[in-house]
């Protein structure tokens, strides 16, 4: 205990820091537990392990080493091997899970494809589909019904479908009156979830237990089998297409897929099956599971601040939903590891091996960042000029405002992202008051991302037309 005030948390011979990682960390919010101790830390703390287990790291949420491991030094912080192997059964190779060349080619191929017109055209059109042609007719039989609804459940339908669209040239139609029940979604978290658990059990424990089949590597393994069920179709379906297509047919189809599917290797050969099958699980990861649960929490921080409801009606959705990500970032941890000796700016030192993970739900809570207001919901806080009813929005340092990650690996989807949001939250609120059920717990589950842990219950209300009409006339 002695150590406590050296370290930040209690050192116990043999177990190190697990103690309070599993008796306070794991049991309540983990987040908001690495968000105290990294407040008292002054925003960097070393987490000593078990000597058995490969938990040692650093954790930090100072933006001045997050512009440093993300951009200055970007070269000696990749993703590392560690988090590679814990994440490979799932991610594979995919642009989430690769360093270097591997990553290079994915990012250079997607970054042209996302920048494109015709991405751009395909995002306009299948966000006007999917929100006026099967989002809305979801929400109004749902008021019809007077009908509780999983809000957070059918936003993931809208942007699993959306992700498919733009990505892959496929729609799932998993939203859809009658909500139908999707065994790949199931699969899917449920992998997410056994996926991150290896992160605090030791590598060896795991390893055998995956050996074995056992426990929650059984249950791994049965989800990834469901998951690559559901990729192999996507892409024996997109084989067969293209190969009755002769040239100019082919060029019609503008899809993320189709454009790597026409790509060689080194060698010169086409991907791999496999390979692709990677492409297409980081790309649900990625498109899926951070827009559809950005707007859930943003949906619930609108119940608690309603006078911020009313400013959105006067149009400030782009700052409220930043404001909603600083809180709830979609991804609340990220990581690296270094493979030179290296300082921080703060001054940690960091010798090569270390594994460094970036605190981004944390830093939304840093007094040091965001002043003493840092917990509250406050829009205003992205406008210039905030006290005039008009300020401009402005965005902020990617190495503050983390939730996008920042340097070279700056999320591919942030503009696409924004817009997907933007046009979403602005169609319901415009249309229905959101109702978030008094007795929903709502907390965050222990994913890769940031799923509320149980939904988001809500009933809806039909909003007057004459309060709308005021907004207009004000
Ligand atoms: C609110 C929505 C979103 C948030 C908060 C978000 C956040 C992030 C973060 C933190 C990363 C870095 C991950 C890492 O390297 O460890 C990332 C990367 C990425 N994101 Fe997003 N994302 C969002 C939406 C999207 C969407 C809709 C797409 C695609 C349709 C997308 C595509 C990607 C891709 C391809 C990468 C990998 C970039 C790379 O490693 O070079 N994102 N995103």
């Amino acid at each position: 205990m002695r150590q406590k005030k050296h370290h930040g948390l209690p050192v116990w011979p043999v177990l190190g820091m697990l103690p309070s990682l599993v008796f306070t960390g794991l049991r309540t919010n983990l987040y908001e537990w690495i968000s105290d101790v990294l407040s008292r830390r002054n925003g960097t703390f070393r987490f000593k392990g078990p000597w058995f287990s490969s938990l040692n790291c650093v954790v930090t949420s100072d933006p001045r080493n997050l512009e440093h491991l993300l951009k200055t030094k970007f070269p000696i912080f990749p993703k590392g091997k560690y988090f590679r192997d814990n994440l490979r059964d799932l991610l594979g190779d995919g642009i989430f899970n690769a360093d270097e060349d591997t990553w290079q080619k994915q990012r250079k191929t997607a970054s042209i494809e996302f920048h494109s017109a015709k991405f751009r055209n395909m995002t306009a059109e299948s966000l006007f589909e999917l929100v006026h042609l099967r989002l809305l007719p979801v929400l109004e039989t749902s008021v019809k019904e007077s009908r509780i609804i999983d809000l957070q459940d059918i936003l993931l339908r809208l942007t699993f479908d959306n992700v498919c669209m733009i990505a892959f040239g496929v729609d799932p139609g998993c939203l859809s009156l009658g909500l139908p029940e999707i065994p790949f979604a199931k699969a899917f978290e449920d992998a997410t979830e056994a996926t991150v658990l290896r992160f605090v059990t030791p590598t060896c424990v795991w390893k055998t237990m995956r050996f074995l089949n056992l426990g929650v590597e059984k249950k791994l393994k049965r989800s990834i089998e469901a998951v690559d069920e559901f990729a192999e179709n996507v892409i024996r379906t997109r084989k067969k297409e293209l190969f009755k297509k002769n040239d100019d047919e082919r060029k019609e189809r503008s899809d993320l897929l189709t454009v790597f599917m026409g790509l060689k290797d080194e060698k010169g050969e086409a991907y791999s099956d496999k390979f692709l099958r990677d492409i297409c699980v980081n790309f649900i990861l990625a498109g899926r599971d951070t827009s559809s649960v950005a707007l859930s929490w943003f949906f619930w921080l609108l119940q608690q601040n309603p006078e911020v409801e009313k400013k959105i009606l006067q149009e400030i959705c782009k700052a409220a939903l930043s404001e909603s990500l600083r809180l709830y970032p979609s991804v609340p941890v990220d990581h690296k590891e270094v493979v030179e000796d290296d300082t921080f700016p703060d001054g940690t030192e960091l010798k090569k091996g270390t594994k460094v993970i970036y605190a981004i739900y944390a830093m939304g809570r840093m007094e040091g960042i965001w002043g003493k207001d840092c917990r509250e919901f406050k829009p205003e806080r992205w406008l210039r000029d905030h006290h005039h009813h008009h300020g401009r929005f402005m965005s902020e340092s990617a190495y503050k405002f983390t939730a996008f990650n920042g340097g070279p690996r700056l999320c591919l989807g942030k503009d696409f992202a924004y817009y997907q949001m933007k046009y979403v939250a602005a169609s319901i609120i415009y249309r229905y008051r959101v109702r978030v059920l008094k007795d929903c717990p709502v907390l965050p589950k222990l994913a890769l991302t940031m799923y509320m842990k149980h939904g988001l219950k809500v009933s809806l209300e039909k909003r007057d037309a004459s309060e709308i009409q005021k907004y207009f006339t004000d």
